[in-house]
């Protein structure tokens, strides 16, 4: 497996945990309230489990198992995806701490770095979708 799908991987699973972690808390205070401020979790919780478990695990899967190219780089441009991983990164953490620092640009600053970093592991992988004869 490449170093990069490890690193998307191995992120996925902690964003597992902190998500299941956050949405057992908010469950918790939904039976018995014992602090408003815990709903402020929610756009975390969202996030780490839509986007840092399932988005990024399914990132980290696709680049170290499609197809890879006969010639030049087999994975082709990987500093690309690093950077959709970084940028990816920033924006979940970006949206997920907004709630509790009053700066209502980083949500949707952070919407957008994952919107591009989406783009551009699409951009980085596209080529490589593609049928092989068996
Ligand atoms: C992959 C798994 C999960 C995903 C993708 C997920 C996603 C979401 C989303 C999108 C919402 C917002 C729903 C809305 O506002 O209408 C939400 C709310 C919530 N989630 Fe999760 N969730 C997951 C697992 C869990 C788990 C394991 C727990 C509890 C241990 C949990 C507890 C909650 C609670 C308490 C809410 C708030 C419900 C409310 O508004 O009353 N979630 N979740």
């Amino acid at each position: 497996m490449p170093r990069l799908s490890v690193w998307f991987i191995r992120c996925s699973f902690i964003y597992l945990f902190l998500g299941f972690t956050l949405g057992g808390i908010i469950l918790a205070n939904k039976g018995y309230p014992f602090a408003p401020w815990v709903w402020s979790l929610l756009p975390a919780h969202m996030e780490f489990l839509l986007l840092g478990w399932m988005v990024q695990l399914t990132m980290g899967v696709a680049f170290w198992i499609l197809p890879r190219f006969r010639s030049g780089p087999p994975r082709g441009n990987i500093d690309l995806v690093w950077s959709a991983f970084v940028i990816l990164n920033t924006g979940i953490v970006m949206v997920a701490v907004q709630p509790f620092i009053s700066m209502t640009w980083l949500t949707q600053t952070g919407r957008i770095l994952e919107t591009i970093s989406v783009l551009l592991f699409v951009f980085a992988l596209w080529q490589r979708v593609k049928a092989i004869e068996v």
